[in-house]
């Protein structure tokens, strides 16, 4: 039986676009199937508006501090409303730009709710479409959990919240994982009272010890109230806001607040994408892969956030690209086991590669060295003079095995170490480097110094 496509791509978040592009550029007769905007919730809900109304409020926070600088800027005010549409013209133009990559890769795009109805078959609206491999890039959506009251009106999720022109006086965040908290930063800036719930003992449990103290102790500087090891009970409608009742130490307590934010985690989304007469084998909603992305049907390939695991965009590209690969008989394009993660706090953190309490419960023989921000001149000039850059090394080989960096352009500058522990480079080659003056990378310099 002759093939329409070589790949149909289900998604067109970060990992389905990028791929499809791949695969095209590889001669793949390729097509891609997407029901909502182009770009997935990264560009649509999750990283790009977060980022874009992230900068509006640093640069509101900035100007409000301006004065310690020099420059009196009176009568510093926002609007809402404008903040969205500046955030909206910065996803279309973004979206645009997607849509022009697939049309000059001369990939088909779909506009759809697909469903696989055998391993060749994919049906989109009334269209049948034959493939010889399948790539589901379905992504992942908000996990709602059961507490009695999460369907009132004034419960939110992060989607809810980034598409709305309301700046609430007082939100109630339940999860300080990494939405809620980059959730806190932007709200906390507009003055908003922010209050995060956090059922284990810390937030940001999954990265380094020292960022959720240190970002504890500056949310509550800001006036952020966060609550540890509490139990969410119940959220009651009251008055014009809610209440939410939780369990802190044995004690319950009572909070009212405008509206609860839930940033719980997210699921992936699986629901109604396989026709009954075609199964994969999948884990509490997760769908199963091997190393090569191949699910329990071999042509038939999953990455990003529908397989679980590290649920990051540029993990999903880079999965999803290593997918592509296997399915042309190539070797995979990405290192996948160097991962950067960035949270976009104030400051902002970036971690790459082991932390020195994963180093110390492996028992490796490695050395960790910390270099404090505050005796950085670029952090100082520029009033950042906040955080840290901690390195950690094999102590007998010298390489370089992780970072974390809790700084301005943390972001940014973790890349530096990525590369480093990419391509396996060691302290001294690090420190041999030449890091211009002023700048915070120089930072990085100093840090390897210290080794
Ligand atoms: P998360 O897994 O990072 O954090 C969820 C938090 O909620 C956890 O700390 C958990 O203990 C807590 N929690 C769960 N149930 C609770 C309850 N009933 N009461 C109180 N606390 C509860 O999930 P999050 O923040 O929703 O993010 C989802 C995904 O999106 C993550 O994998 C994250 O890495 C990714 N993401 C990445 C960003 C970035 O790279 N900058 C930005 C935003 C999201």
């Amino acid at each position: 039986m002759s093939m329409e496509y070589d790949l149909i791509v289900i998604g067109a978040g970060p990992g389905g676009y990028v791929s499809a592009a791949v695969a095209a550029g590889k001669g793949m007769k390729t097509a891609v199937i997407e029901k909502e905007e182009l770009g997935g919730t990264c560009l649509n809900h999750g990283c790009i508006p977060t980022k874009t109304i992230m900068h509006s409020t640093e640069l509101y926070a900035e100007l409000k501090a301006a004065e310690a600088a020099g420059i009196h800027a009176d009568g510093i005010s926002y609007s809402m409303a404008e903040i969205q549409n500046h955030k909206q013209e910065v996803l279309e133009q973004l979206r645009s730009g997607i849509a022009m990559m697939l049309k000059k890769g001369k990939v088909d795009f779909y506009q759809g709710t697909a469903k696989i109805t055998d391993k060749h078959t994919v049906i989109v609206g009334s269209q049948i479409l034959t493939t010889d491999k399948i790539l589901i890039c379905t992504g992942s959506r908000t996990a709602v959990p059961t507490i009695p009251g999460m369907d009132l009106d004034k419960v939110v999720t992060s989607d809810d919240l980034l598409d709305s022109t309301i700046v609430y006086k007082r939100l109630v965040i339940i999860g300080g994982g990494v939405i809620g908290m980059e959730l806190a930063s932007i709200y906390s800036r507009l003055g908003t009272e922010v209050v995060v719930i956090e059922a284990l003992d810390r937030i940001l449990v999954n990265m380094d010890k020292e960022f959720s103290q240190s970002l504890k102790m500056l949310a509550k500087k800001r006036g952020t109230e966060i609550h540890t090891k509490a139990s969410v009970k119940e959220i009651r409608s009251k008055d014009k806001g809610v209440s939410c009742i939780f369990t802190e130490k044995d004690e319950d307590i009572e909070i009212d607040a405008d509206a609860v934010l839930v940033a719980t985690g997210r699921r992936p989304n699986t629901e109604g994408l396989l026709g009954s007469d075609v199964t994969v084998d999948t884990e509490k909603g997760r769908i199963i892969v091997n190393e090569n992305y191949q699910t329990s049907v071999p042509n038939i390939y999953a990455a990003g956030d529908v397989i679980g695991g590290i649920q990051l965009a540029h993990v999903a590209s880079a999965e999803a690209v290593n997918a592509v690969c296997h399915m042309a008989g190539e070797k995979p394009a990405k290192d996948i086991n160097v991962i950067p993660s960035c949270i976009y706090t104030s400051p902002e953190i970036a971690s790459v590669g082991i932390t020195p309490e994963e180093a110390k419960a492996a028992e490796m023989d490695a050395k960790t060295v910390k270099y404090p921000m505050s005796a950085n001149g670029k952090s100082l000039l520029s009033m950042e003079g906040r955080g840290f850059i901690k390195v950690t090394a094999d102590a007998s080989t010298g390489k370089i095995l992780g970072a974390q960096m809790m700084c301005a352009r943390a972001t940014d500058m973790i890349a530096i170490f990525a590369e480093a522990i990419a391509c396996g480079l060691t302290k001294e080659q690090m420190s041999s480097v030449i890091y211009p003056h002023p700048t915070f990378s120089e930072g990085i310099g100093e840090a390897v110094e210290l080794f």
